[in-house]
């Protein structure tokens, strides 16, 4: 079968990486891909959002399958085109149709749907312009640090935690000012959890789900997670804390719950479902949900899926994900994200990278790169992602390490702490 990807970093790479080695794969594509997916797939140049180009590809490449990396085409309805278009109706489309994306493209819309199906998560209330008074009245009676949330997408900027009841009053105002464009037109306000974070991956036909290993990504720039948030800095997998009896409340309390309330609200959901998870005084609770894959975490989590994932997805399209399970490799593997300089503020595109043909016994996923010429260049904030596998954490961490060394390129930088907690 013929299968194309959308998107273009870390995550399209290692999906497409995975993709690559199943026996059922005739041609894959990746639009518009990078300087990495070029070694397993054709690239095709076109903007994810713009379908009438998406179709084109699809149409002209007897695609048969397409996985939606990103949230943003997801959210902008790209499935629900697919089934509005005769020529593509029969197509499957790895990604949920608008009503489901909404899990993640409204958060007002995800906090509804967890109280209404009782799904554990942080109490909260909503407001927007004209509830404004309500919602400044709302942060008096909170302890802080308080946490304030635009309700739809801002590129993972939305989100306010504030340590002053008069700094939350102020954002709050701005935010419903439009400060966050139309994405903060209506802002949640939630109480602050504390406990350690952790992503489950489900994928699910609409009917049945299977949960893949599960990950832990560093969002923070600096080590010790200090500094500015940022796409995130690496990844691990397992996480030692998410043991089988956490994974077990985890299936009980949120994986079925949510499918049996998608199911509830007639929401024909076919595709991942992005657990963001806190542990509570060892009790799971969601932070968020995501409607794809997590980036850099399926940098960790494709590698240890032992099984064809190409015939898992086909399954999943056909709503027969019931006959399948996932195989998960015993070992742990680790991924360092290299960024260039600055990020996640201002930086250069353009470097080029040297050092790729020195890697051994590391898996590199490329993320912001392209080829310019006969090089390699960087071409985004998130570069490189560096996997290895290992007997433990710690060896696949050492191993990552060493070969990030051997990558070069102007202003690199990368944490040199990832999965700390752990060693
Ligand atoms: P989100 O975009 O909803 O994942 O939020 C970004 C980050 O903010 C999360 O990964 C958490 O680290 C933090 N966060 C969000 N909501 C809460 C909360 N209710 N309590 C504590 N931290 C939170
Ligand atoms: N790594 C977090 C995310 O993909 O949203």
């Amino acid at each position: 079968m013929n299968v194309l990807i959308l998107g273009s970093g870390g995550r399209e790479h290692a999906l497409a990486w995975k993709i690559a080695q199943s026996p059922k794969l005739k041609k894959l594509f990746v639009a518009p891909g990078n300087a990495g997916t070029l070694g397993c797939a054709t690239n095709i140049q076109l903007n994810t959002e713009d379908f009438q180009a998406v179709k084109k590809v699809v149409v002209e490449n007897s695609i048969e399958l397409v996985v939606v990396g990103p949230e943003v085409p997801l959210v902008a309805g790209i499935h629900d085109f697919f089934l509005s278009e005769s020529v593509l109706r029969n197509i499957t489309v790895i990604g949920p149709t608008l009503n489901g994306a909404m899990l993640e493209g409204s958060k007002d819309f995800a906090k509804k749907f967890m109280v209404k199906y009782n799904i554990p998560t942080a109490a909260y209330s909503s407001f927007t312009a004209d509830s404004l008074n309500e919602g400044l009245a709302f942060l008096t009676k909170l302890n802080p640090p308080y946490v304030l949330k635009a309700d739809g997408l801002a590129a993972g900027k939305g989100v306010l935690i504030l340590d002053k009841m008069t700094e939350a009053q102020s954002e709050l105002k701005e935010m419903l000012s439009g400060k966050f464009g139309k994405a903060g037109n209506t802002v949640v306000i939630e109480e602050f959890l504390s406990g350690i974070e952790c992503s489950v991956f489900v994928l699910t036909d609409g009917k049945d789900y299977l949960i893949l290993p599960e990950a832990k990504d560093y969002k923070r720039i600096g080590e010790g997670d200090t500094g500015l948030n940022t796409g995130g800095m690496g990844a691990v997998s397992p996480v030692p804390f998410a043991d089988k009896e956490f994974m077990d409340k985890v299936e009980k309390r949120i994986v079925i719950p949510t499918i049996e309330g998608l199911k509830k609200e007639g929401i024909a959901y076919k595709g991942f479902i992005f657990l963001g998870l806190i542990k509570v005084n060892g009790e799971p609770m969601v932070i968020e949900y995501n409607a794809r894959m997590g980036d850099p975490e399926t940098e960790v989590v494709m590698p240890r899926i032992k099984n064809d994932f190409l015939e898992v997805l086909i399954a999943c399209g056909k709503g027969e994900l019931k006959g399948q399970n996932i195989i998960t490799d015993e070992r742990a593997v680790c991924t360092i994200m290299m960024v260039a300089g600055g990020y996640p503020g201002e930086y250069k595109k353009g470097d080029r990278i040297s050092g790729l043909d020195a890697i051994s016994d590391s898996i590199v996923f490329h993320a912001g790169t392209k080829l310019s010429g006969n090089e390699v260049v960087t071409n985004g904030g998130r570069v490189l992602a560096v996997s290895s596998y290992g007997k433990n954490l710690a060896e696949a961490l050492e191993k990552s390490k060493m070969n990030v060394e051997k990558i070069v390129f102007e202003g690199r930088n990368w944490r040199r702490d990832i999965g700390y907690e752990f060693l």
